[in-house]
């Protein structure tokens, strides 16, 4: 889908995550040398997530429903050392269990309000290593500000919660990659 055509349904199931979103996870990323091949399974070629991670050097492995692929049952075939993606929120509790039970490093943009859900964190509190990286700000998906803030919910990541404290307004952030692409 092209960014031009972002698509913001009523459920949340369709926002896209900006370029600037996912940078901002390399360095955690970096300081793990054991992940070389990362699964994207909520993505397809055209994601952030899965060109920032090539660009960085990852082997990226995606995947999407609309490739009959779904990420409640679907595994790929090839060896991959982390799971992350940008989920669909209306199946949040299925996504999450499901990251758990593979049992690899995940790390999901989720909505923080998330863990307002009493049925989400019966199941985060079998997650391993659990931590977030929160952000000051409400990331822009589409140049406004959304009516909820969003954080990386992270497994065997991290050893501590970190903090993403923006420079710059993440309206303007979205506004330079949208510039850039077209
Ligand atoms: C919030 S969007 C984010 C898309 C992309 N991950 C990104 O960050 O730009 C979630 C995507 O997951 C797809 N999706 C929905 N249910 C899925 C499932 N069961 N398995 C895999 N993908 C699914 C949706 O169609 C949607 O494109």
């Amino acid at each position: 889908m092209s960014i031009m055509n972002v698509k913001k349904d009523g459920n949340g199931d369709e926002y896209y995550t900006p370029k600037y979103v996912v940078e901002i996870l390399l360095p955690y990323l970096r300081l793990n040398n054991n992940i070389k091949t990362i699964w994207c399974p909520c993505d397809k070629e055209e994601s952030e997530f899965v060109k920032v991670l090539i660009d960085n050097g990852y082997k990226v492995i995606f995947s999407h429903i609309d490739n009959g692929q779904d990420f409640l049952t679907y595994e790929p075939k090839e060896q991959y050392d982390a799971i992350i993606t940008n989920p669909p929120f209306s199946i949040k509790n299925g996504i999450v269990k499901r990251c758990i039970e593979l049992g690899k490093i995940w790390v999901l943009l989720l909505s923080a309000t998330c863990i307002q859900s009493a049925s989400l964190v019966k199941i985060l509190s079998k997650a391993k290593n659990f931590q977030y990286i929160i952000f000051d700000k409400r990331i822009s998906y589409s140049g406004d500000r959304p009516p909820f803030p969003s954080w990386y919910f992270t497994s065997n990541l991290l050893t501590k919660n970190e903090f993403y404290i923006y420079k710059e307004d993440p309206r303007l952030l979205y506004n330079k990659w949208l510039k850039d692409k077209i």
